[in-house]
């Protein structure tokens, strides 16, 4: 049997005992990810591989884990935010209700912060605001809702809140628990819903959608359709912002006008194809 043939015998079964779709996401990204926890359990090839963790439950947790791709923070790429507060000024102006839609919203760090950044801003009018962030995930879905973080080895709270110097007033610390609450006006502004935007229906009428570090993952074709899930659910001239390393694919190049090349911000245009 060939390396690819074992190779896609590992996919099948993850498709079909682990419950994970492997057909959306790219094959280099699955295979880096599998390659590390080969090399964690010592395996030499794939089929190997596939050998340790069909009888290994802790394994099959470790794979999924290590798939999970739910790295966040908040005001992920600090300087993207300048570019998304421009936008936020500019709906402002038109004084009608501003709809925005954080999708692939993660643990809820990216729709808390546009919230803060919202209330932040005294150009920007939160009481015309409301903010919808989807995930695929129910159980990302439940710690944003939770509204409660805390730092680890790896997070460092108040360095990413930082971006907003009275951050504070937005989030109430405990120290002896060393977790940060979210305030209720924050939280208020925000209301959160699972959507699979592979699967899922497009929406309406959203004038401003950041869809952040989730293409990457992703093959062409399911980026393509989520991309035209995403146009859909704008209004005419609204803002797209995607992640700081993604891309539009060249298919759709037609439907949005760069708005902030180097922050990745797009504006729908109209499409009558
Ligand atoms: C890397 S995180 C990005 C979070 C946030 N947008 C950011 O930039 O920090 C990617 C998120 O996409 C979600 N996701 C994966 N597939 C999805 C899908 N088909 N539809 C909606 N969300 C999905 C994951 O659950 C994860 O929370």
């Amino acid at each position: 049997m060939t390396s690819d043939d074992s190779f896609t015998l590992l996919l099948e079964y993850m498709e079909r005992e682990l419950e994970f779709i492997t057909s959306h996401y790219n094959d280099s990204y699955l295979d880096r990810r599998i390659t590390a926890r080969m090399r964690r359990t010592d395996c030499d090839d794939y089929r190997e591989y596939l050998e340790h963790v069909r009888n290994d439950p802790d394994e099959q947790t470790s794979l999924l884990d290590s798939l999970s791709i739910n790295v966040t923070g908040f005001f992920r790429n600090p300087g993207v935010w300048d570019g998304i507060r421009e936008v936020l000024r500019t709906l402002s102006q038109s004084q009608r209700r501003i709809d925005i839609w954080s999708a692939a919203c993660a643990d809820g760090r990216e729709p808390y912060s546009l919230s803060m950044l919202v209330h932040d801003d005294p150009g920007i009018d939160e009481s015309a605001v409301s903010i919808l962030a989807t995930d695929i995930s129910r159980d990302a879905l439940e710690v944003a809702r939770r509204g409660e973080y805390a730092d680890s080895r790896t997070t460092d709270l108040s360095d990413e809140l930082s971006y907003l110097p009275d951050f504070r007033q937005y989030v109430d610390y405990d120290s002896t628990a060393g977790t940060y609450r979210i305030d209720d006006r924050i939280t208020d502004l925000v209301s959160f819903e699972r959507h699979d935007l592979i699967s899922g229906a497009s929406k309406s009428g959203f004038d401003l959608v950041t869809c952040r570090n989730l293409f990457i993952y992703i093959d062409t074709d399911h980026k393509e359709s989520m991309i035209r899930t995403i146009s859909d659910s704008l209004r005419e001239d609204g803002y797209f912002v995607i992640g700081k390393s993604e891309t539009i694919p060249p298919g759709l190049k037609s439907i949005f006008s760069p708005s902030d090349n180097r922050n990745r911000i797009y504006r729908k245009v109209d499409d009558n194809s």
